[in-house]
């Protein structure tokens, strides 16, 4: 690896597949700061996605292969980041468990996340201890690694705002032993979902990364465009449009003309979505190429995985001794903590 001294730690709920939104709003970021050579920790956050799927977990083994998958197929590359399953790096539950220890009670309870999804997932009881501690896991996750950026999208930035005071009490009770991490964002706009609200599984308003072409053309035929607009003669106002913002990220050469005629009275819906299938269809196809290639390789995928948790439990391990050495917490008998 190169001179780049930035440690990258990101990760995703294997809670289905990935959409749009996610490659827009994280994956982006991903493949640049691998690109760049930082050394870099891509995590299957399974445990995570126990905290609100602890009715249902064998679906997380399934989900995660799914994740896995869609990992690849854009690019992400064994080769040059490590892609692992944090349930298989036993320190993530041990780090948290300590964490846990130190982190007051109230700032789980004033995390914006923490009410906004237990009323977004109303149908689930989310009235747990383990919920309650989400953000405490996720410090865990990152601090585990020493990371110094964390590439998330807009709504995961409570989080990282945790960890850092948790990072910085731990620092405080124990002495300068974990760095605090930086949040980064992906410059690329948001990416609205079929309705126009925020492109969400939950909503059923994604275009997901493995969605054939029909299914897209279905898609884009649902979009939300501007309703007065009902033969292209009219004059349109596509602040909401849809097609529009999608124009503006994939094809943002063609985004003035297209507003400028949909204004004029110059374009129709059926048209401006015609046009619009190829150019999002073509972020797509190599994805899905690339989905088909590695699900067809089970065999290799279990030794990424493999050669990751590995990889990852390493770092994980000069951690943790480093944290119970600050903490002046030593084991008893010369085996009672693993190497
Ligand atoms: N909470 C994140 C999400 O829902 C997933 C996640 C878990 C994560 N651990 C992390 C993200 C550590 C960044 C760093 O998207
Ligand atoms: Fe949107 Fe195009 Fe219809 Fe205008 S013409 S409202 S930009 S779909």
């Amino acid at each position: 690896m190169s001179g780049d001294k930035r440690v990258i730690l990101s990760g995703m709920r294997p809670t289905g597949r990935l959409h749009l939104g996610h490659l827009e709003g994280a994956l982006k970021n991903y493949l640049q700061m691998q690109a760049e050579g930082a050394d870099c920790y891509f995590m299957v956050a399974d445990i995570h996605a126990l905290s609100t799927e602890y009715k249902n977990p064998a679906a997380i083994s399934e989900n995660s292969r799914e994740l896995l998958l869609d990992w690849l197929a854009v690019g992400l590359d064994p080769d040059r980041a490590t892609l692992f399953v944090q349930s298989e790096v036993a320190e993530h539950s041990e780090l948290f468990v300590i964490l846990g220890m130190l982190t007051p009670l109230a700032w789980t309870e004033r995390c914006p996340t923490y009410k906004e999804q237990q009323q977004e997932l109303a149908d689930r009881d989310l009235a747990t201890y383990g919920f309650l501690g989400y953000p405490v896991l996720q410090a865990a996750d990152i601090l585990l690694y020493r990371a110094t950026q964390v590439p998330v999208g807009q709504d995961q930035l409570p989080h990282v705002e945790m960890t850092r005071e948790i990072a910085r009490r731990f620092n405080h009770l124990y002495g300068e032993t974990l760095p605090e991490p930086q949040s980064v964002l992906t410059a690329s706009p948001k990416v609205p979902g079929l309705d126009g609200r925020k492109m969400s599984k939950s909503y059923g308003n994604a275009v997901y990364l493995s969605d054939g072409k029909d299914a897209l053309e279905k898609k884009i035929k649902q979009m939300y465009t501007d309703p007065q607009k009902v033969h292209a003669h009219t004059p349109g106002k596509p602040d909401q449009c849809v097609v529009l913002a999608l124009y503006k990220i994939y094809a943002s050469g063609q985004a003035e003309a297209v507003e400028k005629e949909c204004r004029g009275g110059q374009r129709g819906c059926m048209t401006c979505k015609r046009a619009l299938l190829p150019i999002v269809d073509a972020i797509l196809a190599p994805i899905r190429d690339q989905r088909e290639a590695w699900a067809g390789q089970p065999g290799r995928l279990e030794q990424i995985i493999q050669a990751g948790n590995k990889r990852a439990q390493a770092r994980a391990r000069e951690t943790m001794q480093a944290v119970h050495a600050a903490m002046g917490w030593e084991a008893l008998a010369p085996e009672g903590r693993r190497p």
